[in-house]
């Protein structure tokens, strides 16, 4: 199985599904090895109009594609599986998208030595910025990770990760970006609460976010040590940085990506 040459389904193209789609454009997959499925009519057609996408149904999706990419909401997944899973030929690869999963909830659903590949991407897949980690489940080869990187690989950052640590990733860069809004989201208030106009606050966090992430990517310095470059005896930052530890902003977020965790684990439940 090599990238472009094989036609590529995705199951349930909603926000991720049609990343994933564009993204694939965006790389040169051609248009016509491309297949979409979804719920609504309306959906259907507003994917064909963006992209020229042939939107089908799903099980003209499992008939024509070699690559299955599920990317239904978790609660979903075990109704689509018992649609299309007596369908999947064996030989067919299955990539799951869905948060939580484990792989054996997708092999028990299918025929026997199905091979399944479990991977967790994120919304800057938009402006191919996503990290994507990718993991093996039973009947995966080598292949066909190489391939599931292909395929996520114009879109970010990608890495393997054993399966057991997918809960864990999706706690944080799944749901990452999610927290980075927020910090900046409360930062621009903070901006205005010191009487900046709302225009200039945003562009000043907005930059200084985009600063700071470059440095972290290529300096290759440990985040204490860019830290610490800022932070002066007696000045500014120490202060601002006393009050985020006396309102237990590290232990915020320590509990807050443990509840996403457990979240994972809790829709993996719920959809068995
Ligand atoms: N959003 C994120 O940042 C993010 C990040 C990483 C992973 N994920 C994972 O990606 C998956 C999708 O999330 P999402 O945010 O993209 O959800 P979403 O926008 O609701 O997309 C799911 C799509 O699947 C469609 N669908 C459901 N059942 C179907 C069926 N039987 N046949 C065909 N289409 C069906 C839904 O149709 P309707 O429009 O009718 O509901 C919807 O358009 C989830 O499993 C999530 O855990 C999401």
């Amino acid at each position: 199985m090599s990238a472009g040459v094989h036609t590529v389904a995705v199951i349930g193209a909603g926000k991720i599904g049609e990343l994933m789609l564009s993204g694939l454009l965006r790389s040169g997959w051609p248009v016509d090895k491309l297949l979409a499925t979804a719920r609504r009519p309306a959906r259907a057609e507003e994917l064909t109009a963006r992209y020229g996408v042939r939107v089908v149904d799903n099980l003209t999706a499992v008939d024509e594609a070699a690559v299955l990419a599920i990317s239904v909401k978790p609660q979903d997944a075990a109704a689509l599986l018992d649609e299309i899973g007596p369908k999947v030929p064996a030989d067919k690869l299955v990539i799951s998208l869905c948060a939580g999963l484990p792989t054996s909830f997708f092999s028990r659903r299918l025929p026997d030595g199905t091979p399944v590949v479990r991977v967790m991407t994120n919304t800057p897949a938009l402006v191919d910025e996503a990290m994507t980690a990718i993991s093996a489940g039973a009947h995966a080869t080598g292949a066909h990770l190489a391939l599931a990187e292909e395929m996520f690989k114009p879109l970010g950052q990608t890495i393997r990760v054993p399966e057991s640590q997918q809960d864990a990733v999706t706690a944080l860069s799944g749901s990452g970006p999610a927290y980075f809004y927020l910090l900046v989201e409360a930062m621009i208030d903070a901006g205005i609460l010191l009487g900046l106009p709302r225009q200039v606050a945003h562009e000043l966090i907005v930059q200084t976010a985009i600063g700071s992430a470059v440095m972290l990517r290529d300096s290759g310095e440990h985040p204490v040590k860019l830290r610490e470059a800022v932070t002066s005896p007696a000045g500014t930052t120490i202060s601002a940085i006393r009050e985020l530890e006396k309102h237990g902003v590290r232990a915020a977020l320590l509990a807050a990506l443990e509840a996403a965790r457990d979240r994972a684990r809790e829709l993996a439940a719920q959809a068995d």
